[in-house]
């Protein structure tokens, strides 16, 4: 039977979020996931429009979600890794349980892991041996290379590509189109730009980008 889920957040990563959940309905046998709707504190009125001509309904806020009977699984479809973190220990907290999700186009190697609350949109490329932490997002075309440790909310945005045997740890954020060379390592929170090429280690909560990223 299908099992109830919830996406957290209106907003673009949200409503790709359920486009994951539709393709994996659409790919198995029977459908995996009963979409119950997406929740959202504060949908901007054209993100709102956007769920409205999908047919997705607005379940309400966090609050109203937790204040409910209902305990179904959940995603957080929130781009910011603080954010999402914030939500998801809030969630936790009340007893929900985060669903991981991989789009059927989408590719995981082998010997891989992938944490509860995990995002992998279509077309990212995970190899082999690549672990990744709770709530990491994976936007689409992203390639993550073998060995390599994405701690949890970590989020990479489209296109962008870790090579082998880097570590990316809690909460970092690589932009759109940014490659990181083999064998680094990007600590907490830190941010790539976009198109920015990383050829030496960052250090936590630190902003780099260009080619070579400084
Ligand atoms: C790098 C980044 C974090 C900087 O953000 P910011 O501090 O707000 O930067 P600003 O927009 O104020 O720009 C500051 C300077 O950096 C430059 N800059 C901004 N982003 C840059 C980037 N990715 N690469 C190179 N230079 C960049 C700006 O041109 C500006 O230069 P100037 O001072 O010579 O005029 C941001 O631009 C970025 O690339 N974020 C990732 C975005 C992303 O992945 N989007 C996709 C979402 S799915």
């Amino acid at each position: 039977m299908a099992e109830l889920l919830v996406v957290i957040g209106a907003g673009g990563f949200g409503r790709e979020t359920a486009d994951v959940v539709e393709a994996i309905n659409r790919s198995a046998p029977q459908p995996q996931w009963l979409l119950q709707g997406v929740v959202d504190d504060s949908p901007s009125a054209t993100n709102l429009a956007r769920l409205t001509a999908r047919g997705i309904a607005h379940l309400g806020s966090v609050d109203d979600l937790i204040a409910g009977d209902e305990r179904p699984q959940y995603v957080v479809g929130i781009g910011s890794p603080r954010i999402r973190r914030i939500l998801a220990d809030k969630l936790d907290a009340a007893g929900f349980n985060a669903a991981t999700l991989v789009h059927p186009d989408a590719s995981v190697g082998s010997q891989c892991t992938l944490g509860e609350g995990t995002i992998i949109l279509a077309g990212a490329r995970v190899t082999t041996n690549v672990h990744l932490g709770r709530h990491v997002h994976l936007n689409p075309n992203v390639t993550v290379g073998h060995d390599t440790v994405l701690e949890d909310f970590v989020s990479m945005n489209p296109a962008s590509s870790v090579s082998g045997d880097c570590l990316v740890q809690t909460g970092a954020l690589i932009g759109v189109g940014a490659v990181v060379l083999n064998q680094l390592t990007l600590g907490p929170r830190a941010l790539v730009g976009g198109s920015a090429c990383v050829v030496t280690n960052v250090a936590a909560e630190a902003v780099v980008k260009g080619v070579p990223a400084r």
